[in-house]
């Protein structure tokens, strides 16, 4: 791990000083861009107002603005009232919104052991990580250690030019080379045919605290290319909730206008011209309410304890709504001030996918199955071929070496099928 930390550095730091090189006079000018326009969103711990400006002259359709309990009847009616902790949180915080408040989950870390095996009375045969989520849980938000405050909107950038498309890429601070791949390919930040215009953020959390500190380069890497967002909560799988809740945070303060969202993996192929095609060829109705992917429609949590998504009964009763596969699928960006709005009563669930399900369902959205997203990737004997990627929209999970190949080919002139 740390060999492939050490090496990543070495990587990072040459292309850097690479790149530095080349674009010092560039360098120069990035300092002087005008400040971004302040629209301002509110989050306080208990009140879920937004204030925003401009927004009347936008076609989206009002936020949920008034939550109330007949809201969440899709969600109640696929998970089950029941003793499962979970569960009981779920009910609780519906029922407090019932009598017009907001539940409190204010005083975030629970500390106290005891009080924990209360609630949960075989917390302890619990893997070690998700007794760690589960004491952590009730945070829902985190210092921001890198931010982007003027990706959607810069000088050059007026209203009704912001992103078409935003790629927010799920990675991890050690990952550079995953990221340089992604930057140099598909997530390329540019201006598609018609205007479009495609920007990209990566969403990190903190590397462990006893490997290397990759700090100073992650701030290097974020100067140069202004494309890394990082909150300061560890990086594990069950905080990948906290990091999709607080890229919500921010898009709705930073991109409020941003048509559509890919959510993802950094080691996924993405033919962004076709996913483009696709997202333009929308019905104006279908756009406003687009939560697409790969879906998982029926499924159930894992009962497996050695298993990466298992969910102790306990924990979790019942079936997950039908959800879209986190290696990427998109949402309208219509839709994320109403969820992150849900999010407020919904309990962090410890599979980030599985939790947007959740909150799609209380808003009514269902996932929509769409063939050219292959979560679970394509037949093994395609996987290195050019034409079969040219008619997908997301593929996991390619190489940085295999990606770069992808993209130069389905970019070709000189393809023919
Ligand atoms: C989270 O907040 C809920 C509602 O206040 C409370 O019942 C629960 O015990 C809290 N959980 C933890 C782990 O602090
Ligand atoms: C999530 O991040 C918090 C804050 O850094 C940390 O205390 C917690 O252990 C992390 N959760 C998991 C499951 O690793």
């Amino acid at each position: 791990m740390r060999c492939i930390q050490a090496f990543g550095a070495v990587v990072l730091l040459l292309t850097l000083f690479k790149i530095f090189i080349s674009t010092l006079h560039l360098v120069t000018t990035y300092s002087h861009k005008d400040q971004p326009k302040s629209l301002s969103l509110q989050v306080h711990d208990n009140d879920v107002t937004t204030q925003s400006s401009e927004q009347e002259s936008f076609t989206q359709p009002r936020p949920v603005d008034v939550l109330n309990v007949s809201l969440f009847e899709g969600l109640t009616q696929t998970i089950p009232q029941n003793a499962a902790y979970w569960n009981r949180l779920l009910y609780s915080a519906l029922r407090i919104l019932d009598q017009s408040k907001l539940a409190d989950w204010s005083n975030c870390r629970e500390t106290n052991q005891e009080r924990l095996q209360t609630n949960v009375h075989d917390v302890a045969s619990y893997p070690v990580l998700l007794q760690d989520f589960l004491k952590g849980m009730n945070c829902s938000t985190s210092p921001v250690l890198i931010n982007q405050p003027d990706k959607c909107s810069s000088s050059q950038e007026d209203g009704n030019n912001q992103a078409f498309l935003l790629f927010a890429i799920k990675s991890t601070p050690g990952n550079f080379e995953g990221r340089q791949a992604v930057r140099e390919t598909w997530g390329k930040e540019r201006v598609y045919q018609r205007g479009l215009r495609v920007r990209t953020v990566f969403l990190l959390g903190n590397s462990p605290p006893d490997g290397i500190d990759l700090s100073p380069m992650l701030s290097l890497e974020a100067k140069h290319f202004r494309d890394v967002l990082q909150w300061d909560f560890q990086e594990s799988f069950f905080n990948l909730t906290l990091k999709g809740n607080m890229f919500l945070q921010w898009t709705l303060k930073e991109c409020p206008r941003v048509s559509f969202v890919f959510s993802g993996d950094d080691d996924v192929f993405v033919n962004t011209p076709a996913l483009l095609r696709y997202l333009k060829s929308l019905q104006a109705s279908q756009a406003s309410h687009l939560y697409v992917g790969h879906v998982i429609s029926t499924a159930s949590p894992i009962r497996t304890p050695n298993n990466k998504y298992y969910i102790p009964l306990s924990f979790y009763d019942g079936p997950y709504p039908a959800y879209a596969g986190g290696g990427g699928f998109v949402i309208s960006g219509a839709l994320l001030q109403s969820l992150y709005s849900v999010s407020r009563f919904i309990p962090f669930f410890p599979i980030d996918d599985v939790y947007t399900g959740m909150c799609a369902k209380a808003l009514g959205v269902s996932p929509e199955a769409h063939p050219g997203f292959q979560t679970f990737d394509v037949k093994e004997p395609d996987r290195g071929n050019v034409c079969v990627h040219k008619d997908l929209i997301m593929v996991h999970q390619r190489s940085p070496v295999q990606m770069k190949r992808l993209w130069k080919g389905i970019n070709s002139p000189l393809l023919t099928c």
